[in-house]
């Protein structure tokens, strides 16, 4: 197999014309009515997810993963600086941020694409990679913006439940076949938490075909406990594309910018897809200060974890089941009592995410805000073995 090879299900000749003068694709994504995809997708209207606030007005997002920390000063000096020359077009294909973190990884700039999120690099990555019947296979629950950009790019979702401790790696093998045309890893998994090993991804890799493209979500991986995990892989599968985000760890969720890491001839069929500029030099300035702020945006990395392991704590020893989680955020597999448990949260103005019937994921933030979640549990906890006590 030559790398020209991976992922190209569908034969692609010259670039419609639109495509080559824009970066978009000429044919239209379908005219999609986000509630109605979301319904379809299984996942409950959005609008049940807005901020909500308790009776005195007080309000908690932890239903979000945003990290609880404003940028460092001295990002917020480079922020500030690049503002000042905004009235110049920004440095449209992001070569100064793809270089740094080529030197950073240790591969060539050809093999970096940047763009406004990684949510926008995964949507430009389905559509660089759909045809006619094609089919995505994810693992699920998942991220909730996989089946959403799936249906978006015309592709039909294969879902494949959890097993009970992450991802069913053979019944994700077992789910690829020829209409196949990539498959979502989402490590650490979002909403679940955990992550899976060295070993488990390797395994799953050498069992996919070698020219189906994988891709691994890495949205959270600065908070596990191999951060450097997909990175590795890469020498050795080809077919495998790493996404990560400034929006997590590094605190810049608000200026939009991520990445994905792969073989230069998927990079390439994505850069068509991205539109030059979507990240602008504010933005590409904040994440080159972040890089150099790394230290700094790690250390509070670790106190996130170290929150986060408090806040477990006190659930479990509130009797509420745990998993453990290597992200900044908590699932509670609450199942039918979901709803009843946000319900408890929002009284108390706290934000949390649910899923409908399989649970809620709540976002470690500053340790004041998840005193309140904590106390908010608790009154659950109070609440439920009073209604059991009624007679
Ligand atoms: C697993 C996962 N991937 C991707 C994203 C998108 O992140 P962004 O577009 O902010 O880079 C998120 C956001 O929450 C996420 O949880």
């Amino acid at each position: 197999m030559t790398s020209s090879e991976i992922g190209t299900g569908r034969p692609r000749g010259r670039a419609p014309f639109l495509e080559q003068r824009t970066g978009f694709p000429e044919t239209a994504s379908p005219a999609v009515e986000p509630a109605r995809v979301r319904q379809d997708a299984g996942l409950a209207p959005l609008a049940g997810n807005g901020l909500v606030r308790a009776a005195d007005g007080r309000a908690y997002q932890l239903g979000r993963n945003e990290n609880p920390f404003p940028p460092p000063a001295s990002v917020i000096n480079a922020i500030v600086r690049a503002a000042a020359e905004a009235h110049r077009y920004p440095d449209a294909p992001c070569e100064a941020l793809s270089a740094e973190l080529a030197r950073r990884f240790g591969v060539s700039s050809d093999r970096i694409v940047v763009g406004g999120g990684s949510i926008a690099l995964i949507h430009a990555l389905l559509e660089a990679t759909t045809e006619p019947g094609a089919t995505v296979v994810y693992s699920w629950p998942s991220f909730d913006g996989y089946p959403l950009l799936a249906d978006l790019a015309g592709f039909r979702s294969v879902r494949v439940p959890l097993a009970e401790d992450g991802h069913d790696f053979p019944a994700l093998a077992a789910a690829v076949d020829e209409q196949t045309r990539l498959v979502l890893v989402c490590n650490p998994n979002n909403p679940t938490g955990e992550a899976a090993s060295d070993d488990d991804l390797r395994r799953f890799l050498d069992s996919a075909p070698p020219t189906c493209p994988v891709l691994l979500d890495e949205a959270y991986c600065e908070y596990a406990r191999d951060p450097g995990l997909g990175v590795r892989l890469l020498a050795s599968y080809p077919n495998l594309i790493v996404a990560r985000t400034f929006s997590k760890a590094y605190g810049l969720a608000g200026l939009r910018v991520g990445y994905l890491i792969a073989d230069r001839s998927l990079i390439s069929r994505v850069r068509r897809l991205v539109m030059p500029g979507s990240v602008n030099d504010v933005s590409q300035a904040a994440a080159i200060a972040s890089l150099e702020a790394e230290a700094e945006l790690l250390d509070r990395v670790r106190r996130t974890v170290t929150e986060r392991e408090r806040v477990r704590a006190a659930l479990l020893a509130l009797g509420f089941d745990v998993p453990p989680s290597e992200t900044n955020f908590l699932w509670l597999p609450l199942g039918s009592r979901s709803q009843a448990f946000a319900a408890t949260c929002a009284a108390a103005g706290i934000n949390v995410r649910t899923y409908a019937d399989e649970g809620v994921r709540v976002t470690i933030g500053a340790a004041q805000d998840n005193n309140v979640f904590l106390a908010a549990a608790e009154h659950h906890g109070w609440m439920r073995a009073a209604r059991t006590l009624t007679p």
